[in-house]
């Protein structure tokens, strides 16, 4: 099956920040990822906007052509600016403020009535709803029961596990988790450390596999390779 890769642009909107004015340009980045070959631009705008900011989203909405995807904890301000906005999805994370990265996904069972409410309002706007989840297959079969369309399996710790004797182990939580996501209707996406050496043996080892976003890795690995080349290979690894 073809996996999509949607390019996370996070770390250009902060290098762009570190001066204040448009370098680099946001949305020319967007567009330019696009032409290399992404199916897809994620944003995590966060509530510090230390990276994307709020004002980005309308800009992004009006030039993405294949799928804008905005993350993040659904806090008022995050609700507002998603149904103004109306990207094709949105992957839900449950992030503390002052989280310097996603690092745990929700519990569906004990969110189960918050998320219900809030995937059905995204959802009446015609918002594709993703829900950030650790690979455990009661949070899968939670998802399904508040009503989101995808699960995005949170990889981090498949990612540190890669160069260890715990990456076969780690994996097979993830291999079960896309099988019954599929089972179950879902849609599955992934991400969070994905990089050049364990997106292969990832996409390989997972049955069913809609989209990945990636962002830290390949836009460091971009400094070296530029980033057309860079997303070529990693459109490679998902073949
Ligand atoms: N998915 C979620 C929910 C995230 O929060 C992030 C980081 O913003 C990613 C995917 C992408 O992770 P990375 O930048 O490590 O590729």
């Amino acid at each position: 099956m073809i996996t999509n890769l949607s390019v996370n642009i996070n770390k250009v909107a902060l290098i762009r920040n570190a001066r204040g004015e448009n370098l680099p340009n946001l949305v020319q980045v967007a567009k330019d990822c696009e032409a290399f070959g992404a199916a897809g631009i994620t944003v995590h705008p966060r509530p510090d906007q230390r990276h994307i900011r709020y004002d980005d989203i309308p800009k992004l909405k009006k030039i993405v052509t294949t799928e804008l995807n905005i993350e993040g904890n659904p806090i008022p301000n995050f609700m507002d600016l998603v149904l103004t906005n109306l990207p094709h999805q949105c992957t839900l994370v449950p992030d503390k403020p002052q989280a310097l990265t996603s690092t745990s996904g929700w519990d569906t069972i004990e969110n189960a009535a918050f998320l219900t409410e809030v995937i059905a309002e995204m959802q009446k706007a015609g918002i594709r709803v993703s829900l950030f989840v650790n690979p455990e297959t009661k949070f899968i079969e939670g998802a399904k029961k508040v009503g989101a369309d995808r699960i995005e399996l949170y990889t981090g710790i498949f990612a540190k596990s890669f160069h260890t004797s715990k990456r076969a182990e780690e994996m097979a939580k993830h291999t079960a988790c896309s099988q019954l996501a599929h089972e179950l209707g879902l849609e599955v996406n992934a991400g969070h450390d994905l990089d050049l050496q364990n997106l292969r043996y990832y996409k390989q080892n997972m049955p069913y596999l809609d989209e990945v976003s990636i962002g830290h890795a390949l836009i460091s690995n971009a400094l070296y390779d530029g980033l057309e080349s860079t997303i070529k290979q990693y459109i490679e690894l998902l073949k």
